[in-house]
């Protein structure tokens, strides 16, 4: 595995891509010094009941404009921060499926941050769990605890889930259902675990498409440092960048399965 990561990591060193081609838009808003999230939306968003979907898309219609879905999951993490960093240089607005144990050890406050910024929320479950093998009251255990310490932190009842590992079956649906989440899966998958080559990470996720959910783990440096390579390459082939509710522009029917667009 290490041998061909390295062998990856050697041929496709180029990277994904185009840098002269960067959107100028991004590049001006990549000079700005990193900014520390604003203490006031922060209280904003530590006390806003939202009803789950949080920025209605009024302004992005992706049938009709090029739209990427860039999704974190397995977080927060130590690196979580310095992604929000990175992201808010940009204007970057993604998805974090968060996994409930982390978020209980998170030392950031990293959630009300990522509400602050635009980005949007969905459940991990709680350990990381392979739905499918366990019983029903296991499933609702995972999904709901996740679900209630979210709504303790935020405010905020998720709207969506994505099973660990993609691995999902008609109990999972049914319970995603009723507990009010839309299973969302993803179209391009970055292999950013198993692959820690920032620059192989940043080529996969460039493989997106029009309407593409590209999948990432924002636990690991090196997919961190993959990611303004990620934005400037797929901003300058004309790709705007949205939540999966934006994608959708409509909320996400409970219980149905999505990969992409
Ligand atoms: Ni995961």
């Amino acid at each position: 595995m290490r041998v061909w990561s390295g062998l990856l990591a050697v041929v496709l060193v180029a990277g994904c891509g185009a840098p002269a081609a960067v959107d100028p838009g991004v590049e001006r808003l990549s000079a700005r010094a990193p900014a520390r999230v604003d203490p006031s939306l922060l209280a904003r968003s530590l006390t806003a009941v939202q009803p789950g979907w949080p920025r209605p898309p009024v302004t992005i219609n992706c049938r009709k404009v090029k739209c990427v879905a860039l999704t974190f999951d397995d977080g927060p993490g130590d690196f979580t921060p310095w992604l929000l960093d990175e992201l808010r240089k940009s204007g970057v607005k993604a998805t974090f499926f968060v996994v409930g144990q982390m978020v209980a050890a998170d030392r950031h406050h990293t959630l009300p941050r990522m509400l602050a910024e635009g980005h949007e929320l969905g459940n991990h479950t709680w350990s990381h769990a392979e739905l499918p093998s366990l019983a029903d009251e296991g499933i609702v255990r995972e999904l709901g605890r996740t679900q209630e310490l979210v709504r303790k932190i935020t405010g905020v009842r998720m709207q969506m889930m994505r099973p660990p590992y993609g691995s999902t079956d008609r109990r999972v649906a049914e319970e995603s259902r009723r507990l009010g989440m839309a299973q969302i899966l993803w179209s391009v998958d970055t292999h950013d675990w198993r692959d820690r080559v920032a620059k192989v990470v940043a080529k996969r996720a460039c493989r997106a498409t029009r309407g593409s959910i590209v999948l990432m783990h924002d636990i690991h440096r090196t997919t961190v440092e993959a990611v303004p390579e990620v934005i400037s390459a797929l901003a300058g082939k004309g790709y705007r960048f949205v939540t999966i509710s934006e994608l959708y522009g409509k909320p996400p029917t409970p219980g149905r399965k999505y990969s992409e667009l």
